[in-house]
This record gives C-alpha cells, structure tokens and sequence, in this order.
C-alpha cells in the first residue's frame, strides 16, 4: 500500500523522536512492501520563529491530504512568555480542532520487565493494561470566552468549560465500541458533585449504555479515579473523561508502566486522518542530549498503522518488537536501573528494527 504521512516534530526532544519512528516505518515498509510518502511541515515553535504562528495554514492543509499524521511534541521556555494565541500549544490544539479529533486514545500497558521501573510496588502494576480515552476538541480547552479582563476593579483571568450533548455522546461511544473488544467495562470519570459539565456527562453517559448491555458501566469522580490508579490500577478497562481530566490522568497513568516515555496515543475523529503523537511533551530538561526514550513515538506510529491505515499484521508485529526489546533488557535513561547500560535515542530504535526485521523473518 502506498500511504502519505505528514510529519510534524515540533521542538525539543520531538525532532528526536520523530527521528526514530520514521526509521521504524521505513523498515516496515520494506518488510511489508508498502510506501510511505513523508511531507514535513512546521507546528509549535519552530513554526513561531520561522512564520510566525504556531500553526501555518500549510500545515493544515498538508494533514488534511495526507492519510495519517505524526507528530513529536511541541512547546518550551524560549516561547512560554508569549501571549496564549501565539504559543506553540495553541497550534496544537488549533491542529486538534481543525481535524475534528474528538477521540484521543491513550492506552497504559504493562511490560512485565519495566515493573521494576514504575515507583509503585509491582504487585500493583504487574499486568496493568487500561485505556484511556480522552475528550480533545471541548472543554475548558476550547470553550468561550477564554480571556484576561477587569472583576470588581481589577484583572481576572476565565476560562470556560461547556460541553454540548453531542459532543459527550459521541466521546463515550466510542470507549463503548473499545470496550466491546476489550474486557467490557467502562468507567466514566467525572465531577458530577461539582461541576454542571459533569452532571450532562453522567446523563448521556447513563444513556448511551443502554445500548451497550453487556458492558459493564460505572461512574468514578476524578479525584478518587486519580487516588484509585495509584491504588489498584487493574480495576480499570476504559476509563472515559473530558479533555483536562484526560489530560491529567494520562501523566499519571504513564507511571503505571515506568515513564512517561512509554505511552502513545492516537487522535481520531470521524474519518479523515489521524494525529499520532506520545502523550509527553518536548522534555526541555533533556532535549539535544540524544535521551529521550523513543518508544512512546514509536508504539504511536503502531496506532497509525492499526487505525489509520489497517495494517493490523504490520502494527502487530511491532508492537511484539517492541515488547521483545523490553524483554531483552534494552534500556533508555527514563526505564534503567543504576545496573543498567543505558541506550541513546538512536541505539533503542535500532534495537526495535533490529527486532522488527527478526520478528518478521521469523514468522
Ligand atoms: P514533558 O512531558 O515534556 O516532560 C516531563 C518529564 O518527563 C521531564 O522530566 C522529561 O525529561 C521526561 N520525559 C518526557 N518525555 C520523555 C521521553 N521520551 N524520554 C525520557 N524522558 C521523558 O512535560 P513538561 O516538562 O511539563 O513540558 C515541557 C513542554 O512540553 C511544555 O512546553 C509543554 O507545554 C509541552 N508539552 C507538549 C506536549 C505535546 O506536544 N503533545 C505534551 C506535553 C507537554
Ligand atoms: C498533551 C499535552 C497538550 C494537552 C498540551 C501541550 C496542549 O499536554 O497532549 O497531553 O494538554 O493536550
Ligand atoms: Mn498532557
């Protein structure tokens, strides 16, 4: 198959990473016989210092025809003091809208040689394997007004979190369609004690179960669902949320499986391509130093092939390369112990092609 893939790495450690990942593709495209076309365009800061705004109509434009979209990170201290329409996240987030990807997927998966890495005990995180599912396009992200004015005589700053019936319904089906595949139960995160947003959301969550009867449902408030995945992570499946609280719990579950690193996510929306990112950012405190971990990109451009382009055998494969690469004992910074010899960004991808091609061979 020939496929056309718009590469966006962004600052910091995501030109770093993104590096890596697209060594990976082209070995999957040799192994397989596809084709991957890379167009590489600008978002965040390297698009602020070199056009002027975070996110260029091109780049846009470029996503739009392209079948799958991969991104490194975005953000750091150079451009933090700009005004918020012209940050390196406001592209991201403009990217995010423009492409309608209202559903991004974070899954947490064990790996049971990294559970000496997680800072819990590995009785609590051996086996984790959840997936969270996160509102992107609404919420105190997008909603109106967002603006810095004068309360009672002097500044104030709001933002504005709403959330249409629409928008909610179709969130929570899909983690409904994800789990009907998986061990069918969803957990709906919210703060329906509080907040008027979460009220409607336990509503049309109720609701939409009810199409859903062999799926187990429950609803979780965020701050006990934030203590219950330190606890006992393994209680959940799908846990489904509005875009901040998604946000803040991915970071979180990150550790479950021993950095931040590791985790990937997917964005999709209703057809059109997708955004396939990691869940970190662009690491400032390492970036240029050749550390970063990049199988959190890698396991992403795996989500690409599974839900982008169908490539199922092809994601599958490197998904087992990426589990032997850990089994092995192969180590970046973020997941080593003191014992540990410690792999640079361009050795561990060469570890996972080096796999991929014997996985493959083998098979
Ligand atoms: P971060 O995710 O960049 O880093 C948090 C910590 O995790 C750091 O100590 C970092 O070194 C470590 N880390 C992250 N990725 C790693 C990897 N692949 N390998 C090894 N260690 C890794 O979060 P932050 O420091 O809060 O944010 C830095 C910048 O990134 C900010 O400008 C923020 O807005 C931006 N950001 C962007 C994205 C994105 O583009 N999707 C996501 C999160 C943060
Ligand atoms: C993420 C990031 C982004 C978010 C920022 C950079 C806008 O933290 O992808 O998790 O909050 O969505
Ligand atoms: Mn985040």
């Amino acid at each position: 198959m020939n496929k056309r893939i718009t590469v966006l790495p962004g600052d910091g450690i995501g030109p770093e990473v993104v590096e890596g990942a697209i060594k990976v593709l082209d070995e999957v495209a040799a192994l397989y016989g596809h084709k991957f076309d890379y167009n590489y365009e600008k978002i965040g800061g390297v698009a602020i210092d070199q056009e002027n705004t975070p996110l260029p109509e091109q780049t846009v434009n470029a996503c739009k025809e392209s079948d799958g979209v991969l991104l490194g990170a975005v953000g750091g201290p150079k451009w933090d003091t700009l005004p918020g329409d012209m940050r390196p996240e406001t592209g991201l987030l403009g990217l995010r809208k423009a492409l309608n990807l209202f559903a991004n997927l974070r899954p947490v998966t064990g790996h049971e040689s990294l559970t000496d890495s997680s800072t819990l005990r590995k009785e609590v995180v051996d086996g984790v394997d959840l997936m969270i599912v996160r509102e992107l396009t609404g919420g105190l992200y997008f909603g109106d007004p967002k603006e810095r004015r004068q309360e009672d005589g002097e500044e104030a700053a709001v933002d504005t979190l709403s959330y249409k019936r629409s928008e909610i319904e179709r969130i929570v089906r899909r983690a409904f369609d994800l789990a009907k595949v998986r061990r069918k139960k969803v957990t709906s995160v919210d703060k329906a004690n509080v907040l008027e947003t979460s009220r409607l959301w336990r509503e049309v969550a109720e609701e939409v179960s009810k199409d859903y009867p062999e799926i187990e449902i429950e609803h979780m408030l965020v701050d006990n669902a934030a203590m219950q995945l330190i606890r006992d992570p393994k209680q959940f499946d799908v846990v489904v949320t509005e875009n901040m609280f998604g946000d803040i719990l991915s970071d979180e579950a990150s550790m479950l499986t021993g950095s931040l690193g590791m985790l990937p996510s997917a964005s999709i929306g209703s057809g059109g391509p997708g955004l396939y990112e990691p869940v970190h950012g662009s690491a400032p405190d390492i970036a240029g130093e050749k550390k970063a971990n990049p199988l959190a990109t890698i396991a992403s451009t795996a989500m690409m092939l599974k839900y982008s382009f169908n490539m199922v055998e092809e994601a599958e494969a490197l998904d087992a390369a990426l589990a032997e690469v850990l089994t092995q004992g192969h180590r970046t910074g973020d997941i080593a112990k003191p014992e540990d010899k410690v792999l640079n960004t361009e050795e561990m991808t060469e570890k996972v092609i080096d796999l991929l091609r014997k996985q493959v061979k083998a098979a």
